[in-house]
């Protein structure tokens, strides 16, 4: 068993946790992940009205007994949702645990904390974890270059930045960005985390609800297959490599606008490569972890794997090693 301080602190089996996903963090992967004996987490605004959300956890409640969290994802936004309705439904939905990303988390945590919730920060520098550490967030999840979605302006990838963090935080650390199997979970461990967020890798199981082609694409993708759009707008973004995401590089490297690539980027646009399978149909999220991913598993099977293969790795081969240096 690898038991963390984060597994204890918010009641779970293993480490793992599954991120945020915008129009793919819905009932069916949430609940698998969790039944799992993993952290499965909805996507708050990938639900249309505070309403649907309400109705979205009443039906992740009924497939699992299990904790479960909500994202909340506070990008910037020329109308932003109404967050504070979200954060409503998610505190008289009952839910424990809760992953704000994006944004500074202090508004929302009083209101969090008062229900009696856990709060995990996502970021993407040690600055900003320790920001969140001050503010009373419960732990941090922190997201390396490699990640898909928003991997920040530093660059900095999860080798250094997780190893970084762990000598400055307290509070339980989830390493996230890149890891997709046991040997990545086993490494965020040696570096310092208490456990793994994974993105990609979610998106890819039998549970994940996008269409079977998208899956099969990331399958036959390698690391080299995202791109960086949003790099000239300081909101880096990471990226399925396909038509739309050169067009828009393209674009920024002509000296474009926000309004010259705002069409193509256009969420609707990304929800229809999720929905039928166009997998150049528009924008799509997912990381350079997709090259180390050659099957869509159930989340049981995954998680069961990962699980399994981490604990035969430390007890084997590291164990093992270790020996071996010791003797010569
Ligand atoms: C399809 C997709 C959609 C995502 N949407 C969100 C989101 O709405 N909010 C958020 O905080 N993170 C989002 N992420 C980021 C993940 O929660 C996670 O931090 C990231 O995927 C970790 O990197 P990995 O993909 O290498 O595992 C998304 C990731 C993917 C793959």
């Amino acid at each position: 068993m690898l038991r963390t301080r984060f597994t204890e602190t918010f009641g779970i089996e293993h480490p793992i946790v599954q991120g945020g996903m915008m129009w793919v963090g819905r009932a069916e992967l949430a609940a698998a992940v969790s039944n799992a004996g993993g952290l499965g987490i909805l996507t708050g605004l990938t639900q249309p009205t505070p309403d649907a959300l309400r109705e979205e956890i009443a039906r992740t409640r009924d497939l699992t007994d299990k904790p479960f969290g909500v994202n909340l994802t506070i990008l910037p936004s020329i109308t932003p949702p109404p967050y504070a309705e979200y954060r409503q439904a998610i505190i008289d939905g009952g839910v424990k645990i809760v992953e704000i990303a994006g944004g500074n988390p202090a508004t929302h945590l009083p209101y969090l904390k008062d229900a009696g919730i856990k709060v995990v920060h996502k970021c993407t520098s040690v600055k900003h974890a320790l920001k969140a550490q001050q503010v009373g967030v419960d732990a941090v999840s922190i997201d390396g270059f490699e990640c898909a979605g928003h991997p920040g302006e530093n660059d900095t990838p999860g080798l250094v930045l997780i190893p970084a963090a762990a000598r400055e935080l307290e509070i339980p650390m989830i390493a996230s960005g890149g890891i997709a199997d046991a040997q990545g979970l086993v490494a965020a461990l040696a570096l310092g985390a208490d456990g793994v967020n994974m993105g990609t890798r979610f998106l890819c199981t039998a549970e994940s609800p996008i269409a079977q082609r998208v899956k099969e694409q990331i399958v036959a993708n390698s690391e080299l297959d995202t791109k960086l759009i949003f790099r000239t707008m300081n909101n880096t973004a990471r990226v399925a490599d396909n038509a739309v995401s050169r067009q828009v590089v393209e674009i920024e490297r002509n000296g474009g606008s926000f309004e010259d690539v705002r069409e193509l980027v256009a969420g609707a646009r990304g929800r229809l490569v999720y929905e039928n399978g166009d997998v150049d149909a528009g924008i799509w999220s997912v990381g350079q972890c997709q090259g180390l991913i050659h099957d869509i598993p159930t989340c049981a099977e995954l998680i069961g794997r990962m699980v399994r293969e981490a604990e035969d790795l430390i007890n084997g081969r590291l164990a093992g090693a270790v020996v071996e240096a010791v003797a010569s």
